[in-house]
């Protein structure tokens, strides 16, 4: 006998497990089906972003920039550091209670969302008479039925052909978060967000770190004003950046990785590393939906197809996350989760991909909503920039972090607010004020015209919007 539910949800990270939550805040029976294990093999939802990703990374991003200021900046505020040791189990095992809180957190809000969780792998069995059949193999067989699926299955990182990670010298992001000893030549191949967020976690803990990046541009993705900035500071705080290099053999021993390249230059070159992180992008993971059961449509690069309101080439068979096209980003996954149930429940559930804030949580982090310069340029848009620099910020002089600069991207003509770029201290926040300006089509002038808190960071975000106007107060 299959259980049945009004909404079956594959997958319990950030897109499936608040998929499920809202489902059951407007009234349906909801099943939410995740196969993550926690070491004792007990189930662990978050996906990715709870177990792998988002909040790990962030916790040994917070505890190797603690551990870096009292090597490096608390002197300077005359606090005297005698015998500074790093302390690397317990700084995993602080990030491990990290990320156990937050699985303890989902299995608590689904509970009281009267979410009924299963710990297995789902895959479709059949359908018919239009119920989905799903079975769910995990500690015993069972079998859900439900009218509605939603697929949030996720990705996976990314292997170079020939080179598969082996989680111990090859790394994913997942032996990247779990080295046991600070390496002393550290490789990571791939500048993106992964590669500078690992790359600074292991080089402020001491590994001496070099990025070979494919192409021959820093963040391509990120205005170019900004990515400049970014390649500047973070080469000098000791982050060796190749750009334009082709990879050629890697080698696996016994204790190092040895990796060919050829330089931008045409240099044939090769470096043998202790531990090495590939971080070239990720894959979307559908194995083990059984998808062909049901004949759901994969698209050429495995993304599951879905039209622009997650609805795949199955009736009422919906997908969001990572698993499908756009960002792969943990808030991009809930806002389609979220949309999902409430079009399931025949309401108008709606997604602003122009309006999805991108962080890069390196120091200083690097954050940004809307376009670039370079894509304004692109598309023939007359605009105004507007700059100002954290150096003239008050609040970043007494917190002793004045590198970066928020800048404003206005519509020339009706000083709509285009994009908005910060790379500074906590830029992950500054940049939620943009995201709200930009949702309510603000000008640039509104955000001038608004009270900032002094002395405060967000001044500076104030100071760039009359800097659009050329008539910045302070700089
Ligand atoms: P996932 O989080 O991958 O969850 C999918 C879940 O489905 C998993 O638990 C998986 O086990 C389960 N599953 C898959 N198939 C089945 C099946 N057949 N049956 C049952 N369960 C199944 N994004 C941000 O926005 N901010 C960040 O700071 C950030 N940092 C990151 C750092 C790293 C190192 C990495 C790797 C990623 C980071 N991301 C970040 C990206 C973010 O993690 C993903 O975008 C997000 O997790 C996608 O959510 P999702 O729900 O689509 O998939
Ligand atoms: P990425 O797409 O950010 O970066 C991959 C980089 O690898 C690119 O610069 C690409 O040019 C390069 N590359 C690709 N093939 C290569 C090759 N053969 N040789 C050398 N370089 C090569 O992907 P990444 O860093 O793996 O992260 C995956 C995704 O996870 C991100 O795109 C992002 O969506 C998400 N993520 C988000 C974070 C955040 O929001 N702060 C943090 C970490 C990950």
């Amino acid at each position: 006998m299959s259980k049945q539910f009004d909404v079956v949800v594959i997958g319990g990270g950030p897109g499936g497990y608040i998929a499920a939550i809202r489902a059951a805040q407007l009234g349906f029976a909801v099943a939410c089906v995740d196969e993550w294990k926690n070491d004792k093999g007990g189930p662990a939802p978050g996906g990715t972003c709870t177990n792998v990703g988002c909040i790990p990374s962030k916790a040994l991003l917070q505890s190797s920039e603690h551990f870096e200021h009292a090597g490096h900046s608390f002197a300077e505020h005359g606090i005297e550091v005698q015998g500074l040791k790093l302390n690397l189990a317990q700084m995993k095992k602080r990030k491990d209670v990290v990320v156990k809180q937050n699985n303890d957190g989902i299995l608590y809000l689904l509970k009281k969302n009267k979410v009924t969780f299963f710990h297995g792998r789902g895959s479709f069995v059949a359908a018919k008479d239009g119920l989905y059949e799903i079975a769910v193999a995990g500690d015993k067989l069972e079998t859900l039925s439900a009218k509605h699926v939603v697929l949030a299955t996720g990705s996976n990182a990314r292997a170079l052909p020939g080179t598969p990670f082996d989680e111990q010298l090859v790394l994913s992001n997942t032996g990247a978060l779990d080295i046991n000893a600070v390496p002393k030549k550290l490789g990571v191949i791939g500048a993106g967000v992964i590669g500078l967020e690992m790359g600074s976690v292991w080089r402020r803990l001491g590994s001496e770190v070099t990025v070979l990046e494919a192409l021959p541009v820093f963040l391509g993705a990120v205005d170019e004003q900004i990515a400049k900035e970014a390649q500047k500071l973070m080469t000098k705080q000791g982050l060796g950046i190749h750009l334009g290099v082709k990879i050629g053999a890697i080698v696996v021993g016994k204790k190092s990785v040895t990796v060919n390249y050829t330089s931008a230059a045409g240099a044939e070159t090769a470096v043998e590393f202790d531990k090495l992180i590939i971080s070239i992008g990720r894959t979307p993971n559908t194995i083990g939906l059984n998808a062909e059961a049901v004949g759901l449509q994969l698209d050429e690069r495995g993304f599951i197809t879905v039209d622009g309101d997650c609805k795949t080439s199955l009736p009422n068979v919906w997908a969001v996350g990572d698993v499908v096209r756009g960002p792969m980003l943990a808030h991009k996954a809930e806002e389609e989760g979220v949309a999902v149930a409430e079009r399931i429940a025949g309401q108008h559930g709606h997604v602003n991909f122009n309006t999805i804030p991108w962080v890069i949580y390196t120091s200083p982090e690097i954050a940004w909503v809307g376009r670039t310069e370079q894509q304004l340029k692109a598309d023939g848009v007359a605009y105004k920039a507007g700059t100002f620099p954290f150096m003239a910020n008050g609040r970043a002089r007494a917190l002793g972090d004045t590198s970066g600069m928020v800048k404003f991207l206005a519509d020339a003509v009706t000083d709509e607010i285009l994009g908005v770029h910060i790379i500074g201290p906590m830029a992950s926040e500054l940049i939620s004020e943009a995201v709200v300006a930009m949702e309510f089509k603000a000008s640039a002038e509104d955000i001038a015209r608004i009270c900032h808190a002094h002395p405060s960071l967000s001044e500076a975000t104030k100071e760039a919007a009359l800097a659009v106007d050329k008539r910045a107060l302070n700089f």
